[in-house]
């Protein structure tokens, strides 16, 4: 991921792929073009580095020139195109090949055709690297395409978001979604993490979405999701990680204007960990951090303890039970750890000390990321 000014651009198109386009048209205008030495026009700024890696690669004689033209402005096509620098030769009676980045409305295609219009070439020719078939609303004639792309803004490889960009080797595509905070919030029983969830919900502006709360909610509703994750709970089953999945699917949906979500509860494994991240990716976005609340054992028991005396959870009363759940969750997110670190996404905050302590703790992480 990349950030050009204010916008966050996710990668596309790979330089070996680009690569790969750029030397079939090189091969395929050459073959069609046999004997004749052709003039190669690439249109300033955006085909510069198309220009210089095609010409490289195409196997016979050829001349090289530019015109410059400009008709962009941040990421929308304007009518107005200005001609900066025109044609500095004469081309009467050569084939000349418009070599172009990117065709998106077609506005600067009409102008380049309307600059030949009294060149007396013998045959006028359109390349294109990249071309917005969706976009396109002009009758010229393509005659040779690198790759077609949906309409969405790109940058890298030549194109800029406002003079940014044109520099890097690979293609990028701009995010529908822009940034957003995504957390999986984590923490051994007692650690506070339900405080702590509140917290960040309404400082950050995050939605938390507690797995259980998701699952009571489907099955109350009998939701379909909820039905079936039932069926499997009804014998004894576990329920297959795409369902729950499905539900968070639903969640993340309700709120696409969302800042970030909480995720509290999931993922439980590797494969939950891939599958949220997946999730994630299909929604242009991505988690930005495991945050585990950390407390030592002892502490987290003596809490409990106190917990079980007023609030009558029977699992919040017996010693050996408590100390069990608290292994079991280390057994458990010791992987999911290892899952986050090695993608420098684990934070692990100290969580002894006063409610408000913790909270600036966590603060300080997120105000990072
Ligand atoms: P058209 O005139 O709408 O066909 O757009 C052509 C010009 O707009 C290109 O030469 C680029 O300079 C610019 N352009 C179009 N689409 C993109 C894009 O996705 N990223 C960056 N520049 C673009
Ligand atoms: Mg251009």
């Amino acid at each position: 991921m990349i950030k050009l000014h204010d916008l966050h651009f996710k990668p596309f198109i790979s330089e070996k792929e680009i690569d790969t386009a750029v030397q079939k048209m090189a091969d395929a205008i050459a073959a069609d073009l046999g004997d004749e030495v052709p003039v190669f026009v690439g249109i300033f700024n955006g085909s510069f580095m198309l220009v210089s890696d095609f010409v490289k690669k195409y196997p016979k004689p050829c001349e090289v020139t530019f015109i410059k033209l400009a008709s962009y402005e941040g990421v929308k096509s304007t009518e107005d195109i200005q001609r900066l620098i025109g044609l500095t030769q004469d081309l009467t009676g050569r084939t000349v090949v418009i070599l172009e980045d990117i065709i998106d409305s077609g506005n600067t295609l009409e102008e380049v055709h309307r600059i030949f219009e009294n060149e007396n070439v013998k045959q006028l020719l359109i390349a294109t690297l990249f071309y917005k078939p969706e976009a396109y609303n002009k009758d010229f004639k393509l005659h040779y395409v690198g790759m077609e792309i949906p309409n969405k803004f790109i940058v890298g490889y030549g194109l800029d978001y406002d003079g940014l960009g044109r520099d890097l080797p690979d293609v990028y595509q701009l995010k529908t979604t822009q940034h957003m905070t995504n957390l999986v919030l984590f923490g051994p029983p007692g650690a506070g993490k339900g405080t702590q969830a509140n917290f960040l919900k309404e400082k950050y502006d995050l939605i938390h979405i507690s797995t259980g709360d998701v699952f009571r909610f489907n099955i109350k509703n009998e939701t379909a999701l909820g039905m079936l994750a039932k069926s499997y709970m009804d014998k004894g089953e576990l329920v297959p990680d795409q369902v729950t999945i499905d539900m968070l699917n639903k969640e993340v949906e309700k709120n696409t204007g969302a800042n970030g979500f909480i995720f509290d509860g999931f993922p439980r494994t590797n494969a939950q960990a891939k599958a949220l991240d997946e999730l994630m990716d299909s929604k242009d976005s991505q988690i930005n951090a495991m945050v585990a609340l950390e407390v030592d054992d002892e502490v987290l028991v003596k809490r409990l303890l106190e917990r079980g005396q007023t609030s009558g959870r029977a699992d919040d009363a017996d010693e050996r039970i408590i100390r069990n759940r608290i292994k079991e969750y280390y057994n458990k997110t010791a992987i999911l750890k290892d899952y986050y670190a090695e993608q420098e996404k684990y934070f692990g905050v100290d969580g002894v000390g006063s409610i408000e302590e913790i909270t600036v703790r966590l603060s300080k992480v997120i105000d990072k990321l």
